[in-house]
């Protein structure tokens, strides 16, 4: 549609959904030879002053087929663990891979999807970037947690104070969805809705970066490694953007 005042073609942003999940998730098992980042978050709950408190529970939001869980039943056996996605073929593995898990099929943002229940440990991998804003899903977020409670988010974020919406799709399959989940936004704009929220809280950032590199795969959304700025292990993929990476960690109070 033209955009008459402007003289463009803008738009409304197409109507997307998010695919590439399963085509990644289903077919691979990363639960034996944890992810990096796994091996972070597991030191850095490892770190949290509550560690050893009894009846530990933890979430993990959008936990695909379970590898971060089956890691984290290894290394915190006496975890309670519970796994929120939207899929429920990745929620059937998960179920399979680690029986004594929880498993909730939902969106973060629906209503009630948690039913009310708190949890001491939340984990967000690799989720935030596919919604369009942060406000209702930090909200729920926060809500979830018990007092004293530690939420991990993990994912691209834009180190320039910049929010940036993607809509992508692969040229050469123009019948398929466009695509979501590669939304880039601030540390600035995660801040303010944590500064916004009404439950006393505190954070801090960690840069997240790869100790190796990834070698470019047929599949331009899965993210390669080139050496860019001194950093040797910059990712990006192919919607043109740089990967970069936070670990947001935030205790309640
Ligand atoms: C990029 S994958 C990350 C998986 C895993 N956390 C990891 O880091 O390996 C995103 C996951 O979020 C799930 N997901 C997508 N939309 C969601 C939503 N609205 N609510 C909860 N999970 C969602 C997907 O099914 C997928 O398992």
């Amino acid at each position: 549609m033209t955009n008459k005042k402007h003289n463009t073609l803008a738009s409304a942003l197409p109507e997307a959904r998010r695919i590439h999940d399963e085509k990644v998730y289903l077919v691979e098992n990363r639960a034996e030879k944890p992810k990096e980042i796994f091996i972070q978050i597991r030191d850095l709950i490892s770190g949290w002053k509550n560690v050893g408190a009894q009846n530990i529970d933890l979430l993990d939001v959008g936990c695909a087929t379970g590898d971060f869980l089956s890691y984290v039943a290894r290394e915190f056996p006496k975890f309670s663990l519970t796994g929120l996605d939207v899929s429920s073929k990745m929620l059937e593995v998960l179920g399979q891979r680690v029986p004594s898990a929880n498993s909730i099929q939902a969106s973060l943002i629906d209503d009630d999807a948690l039913g009310g229940k708190k949890f001491d440990v939340i984990t967000c991998m690799g989720v935030l970037s596919i919604f369009d804003s942060l406000e209702k899903p930090i909200e729920i977020l926060l809500k979830a947690l018990k007092p004293n409670g530690l939420l991990i988010v993990f994912g691209m974020m834009n180190e320039y104070a910049m929010d940036v919406l993607v809509r992508c799709r692969y040229s050469n399959l123009p019948n398929e969805p466009w695509q979501i989940g590669y939304n880039a936004f601030s540390r600035e704009y995660y801040e303010r809705v944590l500064n916004q929220s009404n439950v006393k809280l505190t954070y801090s950032w960690r840069k997240f970066q790869l100790p190796f590199s990834i070698p470019k795969n047929d599949d331009l959304l899965r993210n390669w490694t080139v050496s860019l700025d001194g950093d040797p292990f910059q990712q990006i993929r192919g919607t043109s953007q740089l990967s970069t990476q936070y670990i947001l960690q935030v205790n309640l109070e």
